[in-house]
């Protein structure tokens, strides 16, 4: 069987839209679903309790799932569904799943954050630490835009996020937006020449994908200024923001990129991470 799409659940609005989204890309993808609650097992005199005992947690955990599995199914039919009661810390216990999963998918924030918070612990804790797509679910689904974000750097060794992205912009029948910002200090001179050879840059780094995917429209937009906020605007009219956990930019031990930190805290979308399966360091 193919790998299914993972969901996690905590009886939070942000996390029924995470669901609604995996809903959708399982069926775009032909995947399972299965949607998936933690619960941290009950500790007293440092001894973790009998699961059996713990029947308000479990049946807490068990009605979350059922909201959210109800949901799913009164959303659409053409999707396996199936959902899972864990024991765990949650992070520890997704990032368990990841393995085996085609993505995961969370919600931005949960039920224990305080106002304000952008990003919770679990997705955080997710993104860049699995292989694989993490993906982070802002809010309620908008509008459909019909465009797939890439945030790419021609100076990266491998690139993941155009994988995902083009084989999003393909299931959805969407373009694909390939962001580069690039900046040097101001009045510098030569910043024409810099701008076109930037742009031929990442061009050539996109020949294999747009070659492999000759169906998907792809526009390069390579502007001047800072990565965050070049994506962060572009992602006002994307469906999603893909990007990668980390560039040649970052420490060689940061298991997320400051760019791939920024986007999840502000993109006005979803946000895909993608760290390569096969680790190239
Ligand atoms: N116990 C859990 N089991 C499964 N998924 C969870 C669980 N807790 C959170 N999630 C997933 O992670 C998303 C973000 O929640 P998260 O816990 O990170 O934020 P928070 O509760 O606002 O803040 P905090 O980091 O303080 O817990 C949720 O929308 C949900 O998708
Ligand atoms: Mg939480």
């Amino acid at each position: 069987m193919s790998e299914p799409i993972i969901v996690g659940v905590d009886g939070s609005r942000a996390a029924l839209a995470a669901v609604l989204w995996a809903l959708d890309d399982a069926a775009r993808r032909a995947r399972d679903l299965r949607i998936v609650h933690v619960v941290a097992p009950s500790v007293h005199g440092g001894q973790p309790y009998e699961r059996a005992l713990d029947d308000a947690v479990r049946e807490e955990g068990e009605r979350m799932l059922a909201e959210a599995a109800a949901l799913a199914a009164e959303s659409r039919k053409d999707v396996r569904v199936s959902t899972e009661l864990l024991y765990g810390n949650t992070t520890e216990i997704l990032r368990a799943q990841a393995v085996d999963a085609a993505a995961v998918v969370v919600g931005s924030r949960g039920v224990d954050g305080f106002a304000g918070l952008l990003l919770g612990s679990v997705g955080l804790g997710l993104a860049g630490h699995v292989a694989g797509p993490v993906v982070v679910v802002h809010g309620a689904p908008a509008i459909v835009q019909g465009e797939i974000v890439a945030g790419v750097d021609p100076g990266d060794a491998v690139h993941p996020a155009l994988d995902y992205a083009f084989e999003e912009a393909r299931a959805r029948g969407a373009r694909v937006r390939v962001v580069h910002a690039w900046d040097v200090p101001a009045g510098r001179s030569g910043t024409e020449t810099i701008a076109q050879a930037t742009q031929e840059r990442v061009r050539t780094v996109l020949t294999p994908w747009t070659k492999r995917q000759p169906g998907v429209a792809v526009t390069v937009s390579v502007v001047r200024g800072k990565p965050v906020a070049a994506l962060c605007e572009a992602s006002a009219r994307a469906d999603l923001v893909v990007v990668g956990s980390r560039g040649r930019g970052v420490i060689r031990s940061a298991v997320l990129g400051s760019v791939s930190h920024g986007v999840l805290h502000y993109a006005a979308c979803p946000v895909a991470v993608v760290r390569p399966r096969v680790r190239t360091d």
